[in-house]
């Protein structure tokens, strides 16, 4: 029996995250620039996109530039830049085939122009699919999100259209750049490092953590399985008892 065929199809994780790790030491590895782990994890991010999308995985959220990245070489920056908008080219036809609608989250009009305007155009184009939604975090760091939406509803609480008292989660979640998306069931990251690095950080309230030491670009849809078989293997209790959950 294959990875894939032990995977049960109606207890899959609605909403997958990804922090891809591992790409520079994946070069160093193998006395490569690192430019070049980026490359090949680029593949890997292909890979992994189809096979969600065949699995029927619903939101499928990928780590791909943190407000943090902006401090790196300006070759790598730069580098990273040109792969994304090469990607964001030549998987438009994969999108629009498996009915994957793109999505962005982040300080995106922090991106280099050609960058923002290649993003918004993929978005566009695949606005009206709807088999798995697929979002790039780009430029993105849950401290600067959670800081504009406290400045947005503060600028809300001032011009009198929310009360204090009226701030809940729903307000909260509603400012949040990931607004449209439910909150992440699980969350992988690659490359054996055991952190979040300022990902999703109120959206992960309950997720379950799931940590490999494979190096992104080596990550391949079975691996993808494997995590997926190890959630499923969990017992989520959202603060209830074993015993409730069985009621
Ligand atoms: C982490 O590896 C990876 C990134 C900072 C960028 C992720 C980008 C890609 C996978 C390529 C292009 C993306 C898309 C969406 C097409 P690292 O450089 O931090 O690795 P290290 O920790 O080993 O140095």
């Amino acid at each position: 029996m294959t990875l894939l065929d032990q995977i049960d199809k109606s207890k899959l994780p609605t909403h997958l995250a990804v922090i891809m790790d591992g790409n520079g030491r994946w070069a160093k590895q193998k006395g490569l620039f690192r430019t070049m782990g980026h490359e090949k994890g680029s593949k890997a991010v292909q890979e992994i996109v189809e096979a969600c999308g065949k699995l029927n995985i619903s939101y499928l959220t990928l780590y791909a530039f943190s407000t943090e990245n902006w401090k790196r070489p300006k070759l790598e920056v730069e580098l990273l830049m040109k792969l994304l908008v090469a990607s964001l080219r030549k998987e438009i036809k994969t999108l629009q085939e498996n009915d994957i609608k793109l999505n962005a989250i982040g300080n995106l009009e922090s991106l280099p122009k050609k960058v923002y305007k290649e993003l918004l155009d993929v978005i566009k184009k695949t606005e009206n699919n709807s088999r798995m939604t697929l979002t790039l975090a780009l430029s993105y760091g849950s401290r600067e999100e959670l800081t504009k939406t406290v400045q947005e509803i503060s600028h809300k609480v001032k011009n009198n259209l929310i009360s204090p008292e009226n701030i809940d989660e729903t307000v909260i979640n509603n400012h949040l750049y990931t607004q449209n998306l439910p909150d992440v069931d699980l969350l992988i990251r690659t490359s054996g490092e055991q952190r979040i690095s300022n990902f999703l950080l109120w959206q992960i309230a309950y997720a379950e953590l799931y940590f490999t030491e494979t190096l992104w670009p080596d990550y391949t849809k079975d691996h993808l399985f494997e995590a997926i078989l190890n959630y499923q293997n969990r017992e989520r209790r959202f603060g209830k008892t074993s015993e409730q959950l069985k009621e």
